[in-house]
């Protein structure tokens, strides 16, 4: 891992790549017809961690399909970059390019937590699942979410969980996500909108 160049843009993964490519898609019970996977996800398709040299590519944008990003500076994004790929073994932002354009056009993360119970476990969360309006509907969004499940069992991660608008539960029940009963209440205070 370190820093690379691709076309002139700097290019250091958030995390290492070869924790991607060793997750076993075979122990996976989520069905892709036609058969997709992290190493073969599409045609000019790349499913890689984020890199730093992504500002550049379109992932600011894509998020604004998910929620307000607001005005983030180049400084901005790489403060935050190096302070979470510092953090080892914390964030796994997972991405897909479009080898083609040169854009990313999918995300998803893993958020792992630092318990104290559970053996001083770690608890995984999947946060900020977005694919990019014109690629959607090509099971983008499956493999991102199942690439993440099985990325937070591949680190250690006790359970998983998420929360979500009531729409998409639906959505996230089909990739073996449950609402547990007596369990199933997300609480929020907001500070900001
Ligand atoms: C939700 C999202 C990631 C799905 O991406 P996608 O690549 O189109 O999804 P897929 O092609 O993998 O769809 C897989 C299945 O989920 C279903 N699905 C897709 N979007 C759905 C939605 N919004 N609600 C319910 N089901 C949905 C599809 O019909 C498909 O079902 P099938 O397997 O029976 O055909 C995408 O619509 C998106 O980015 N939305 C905006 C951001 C968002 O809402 N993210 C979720 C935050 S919790």
């Amino acid at each position: 891992m370190g820093l690379s160049y691709e076309n002139g843009i700097e290019s250091e993964p958030l995390f290492d790549p070869n924790i991607l490519k060793a997750l076993d898609f075979s122990k996976s019970k989520v069905i892709f017809d036609p058969p997709i996977s992290v190493i073969d996800p599409g045609e000019n398709l790349k499913v890689r961690p984020l890199c730093s040299g992504d500002y550049d590519r379109g992932y600011l944008k894509l998020l604004s399909f998910l929620t307000k990003v607001g005005d983030i500076s180049r400084k901005q994004f790489l403060d935050r970059f190096h302070a979470m790929s510092s953090c080892k073994g914390m964030h796994y932002i997972t991405v897909i390019e479009d080898t083609v354009s040169g854009q990313i056009i999918g995300s998803a993360t893993l958020a792992v937590e630092q318990k104290f119970i559970h053996d001083a476990g770690f608890r995984g969360r999947l946060e900020d699942v977005v694919v990019s309006d014109e690629y959607r509907g090509r099971q983008l969004g499956k493999l991102l979410v199942e690439t993440i499940r099985l990325l937070a069992e591949h680190v250690g991660c006790y359970k998983i969980t998420l929360d979500c608008r009531d729409r998409m539960v639906k959505f996230y029940k089909q990739l073996g996500f449950q609402l547990e009963e007596g369990n199933s209440n997300f609480m929020t205070v907001r500070f900001q909108d």
